[in-house]
C-alpha cells in the first residue's frame, strides 16, 4: 500500500513508466557489459603480456577506435533521450488546473496537519494526518513546515515534495483509483521521522463530499454524565492547551485538530491503530510510544482517563 510500483494516479503512473525505462534500459546495458567482460576475458586467454596498444596492428587500431567512437555515441543518445524522456515528465507533473481544491498541509514534528481550503472560513475543515481526496478529481496540496524540513511522499500519487520553513511549496496529483494510500515524511526531520506516516484516502466524489461537509460540522455534543465529565477532564486538564475540538472552547493548533478525530483510522502519525485501548495507552505515557514526542503524559486518575477516553472515542 506505500509502493511506487502501484501507481493510482496518472503523475505517479508517468514516474514508474520513466522508472521502468530507466531500469529495463539500464540493465539490458548492465547485461551487456557484464557478457563483454566475459568475452575480453576469456579472449584475452594465453596471449602474450607485452600486447599493448602502440603495438597492435593499424586495422586493430582503427577497429578499436570504431568501437569506443560507437560506444560514446550511444551513451550520449541513451543519455540525450531520457534528458527529454524526464523532461516530458516533469512537465506532466506540473500540469495542472486553474482552480483545484486546494487543501494545506503544514508538517509539524511529528505529525501533518491538514486544512481544507475553502472561501468560506467556518467551512474550512481541519483534520491531521488522513487526507481525504475525491476521485477523478485534481487536487492542489500547498504544503509547509512549522519547525523544521520535512517531505510529503505518497508514492502512489506523485513524487515527493519538500516542506520548508518559510515557504510555500506546491504539488498536484489526480487519484484515479480509489483506496487508502499510505504516505510517509521523506526528509530526516528528528527522532521520530520515521513515525510520521499519513493516509491518502481516495474515495468518489460523492462520498468524498460527504465526508467535507460533515467534517465543518461540529461533533454532537456529549449528554451522557460519564462523557459530560470526560469533556470537562478535556477542558481544564491541559489537553485544550493544544488540540482544538470543533464546537467547543477548544481552539488551540499546537497538535492535531480533534474534532472528528474517531472517523481516522490511526493515532500519532500512523503510529497506532486508532483503538480505545491504543487511546488509552497513548494518553496515559506517549513518549513511550513516540520516544521524544512533543505531548506531555499528564496525571490522571483512572477515572478521569476513562472518562476522557470516552468521550474521545464519541467523536466521529
Ligand atoms: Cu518529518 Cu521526517
Amino acid at each position: 500500500m506505500h509502493s511506487f510500483f502501484d501507481p493510482a494516479s496518472p503523475q505517479a503512473r508517468a514516474v514508474a513508466g520513466l522508472w521502468w525505462w530507466m531500469f529495463g534500459v539500464g540493465f539490458v546495458i548492465w547485461l551487456g557489459v557484464a557478457a563483454l567482460a566475459v568475452y575480453v576475458a576469456n579472449a584475452g586467454h594465453g596471449q602474450r603480456e607485452s600486447d599493448d596498444l602502440m603495438h597492435v596492428p593499424p586495422e586493430t587500431r582503427r577497429r578499436i577506435e570504431r568501437i569506443v567512437s560507437a560506444s560514446v555515441f550511444a551513451t550520449v543518445l541513451v543519455l540525450a533521450v531520457f534528458l527529454v524522456y524526464d523532461f516530458s515528465v516533469g512537465r506532466l507533473l506540473a500540469q495542472h488546473p486553474q482552480r483545484a481544491l486546494t487543501i494545506d498541509v503544514v508538517g509539524h514534528q511529528w505529525w501533518w496537519e491538514v486544512q481544507y481550503e475553502d472561501p468560506n472560513p467556518s467551512k474550512r475543515v481541519g483534520t491531521a494526518n488522513e487526507i481525504h481526496v475525491p476521485v477523478g478529481e485534481t487536487v492542489q496540496f500547498k504544503l509547509r513546515a512549522a519547525d523544521v524540513i520535512h517531505s510529503f511522499w505518497a508514492p502512489n500519487m506523485n513524487g515527493k515534495r519538500d516542506l520548508i520553513p518559510g515557504y510555500v511549496s506546491t504539488l498536484w496529483f489526480k487519484a484515479d483509483t480509489a483506496g487508502v494510500y499510505r504516505g510517509q515524511c521523506a526528509e530526516f526531520c528528528g527522532l521520530q521521522h520515521a513515525q510520521m506516516a499519513f493516509y491518502i484516502v481516495a474515495e468518489p466524489p460523492v462520498k468524498f463530499a460527504a465526508w467535507l461537509a460533515a467534517g465543518s460540522a461540529p461533533p454532537e455534543p456529549p449528554t451522557d454524565s460519564t462523557l459530560l465529565y470526560g469533556q470537562r477532564v478535556f477542558m481544564s486538564s491541559g489537553c485544550a492547551v493544544c488540540h482544538a475540538i470543533g464546537g467547543t472552547e477548544a481552539k488551540a493548533t499546537v497538535g492535531p485538530d480533534l474534532t472528528h478525530f474517531k472517523g481516522r483510522s490511526s493515532i500519532a502519525a500512523g503510529s497506532l491503530a486508532n483503538t480505545r485501548a491504543n487511546l488509552t495507552r497513548w494518553i496515559q505515557n506517549p513518549s513511550a510510544i513516540k520516544p521524544g514526542v512533543r505531548m506531555p503524559a499528564l496525571p490522571f486518575k483512572p477515572a478521569e482517563l476513562n472518562a476522557l477516553v470516552s468521550y474521545l472515542e464519541t467523536l466521529k
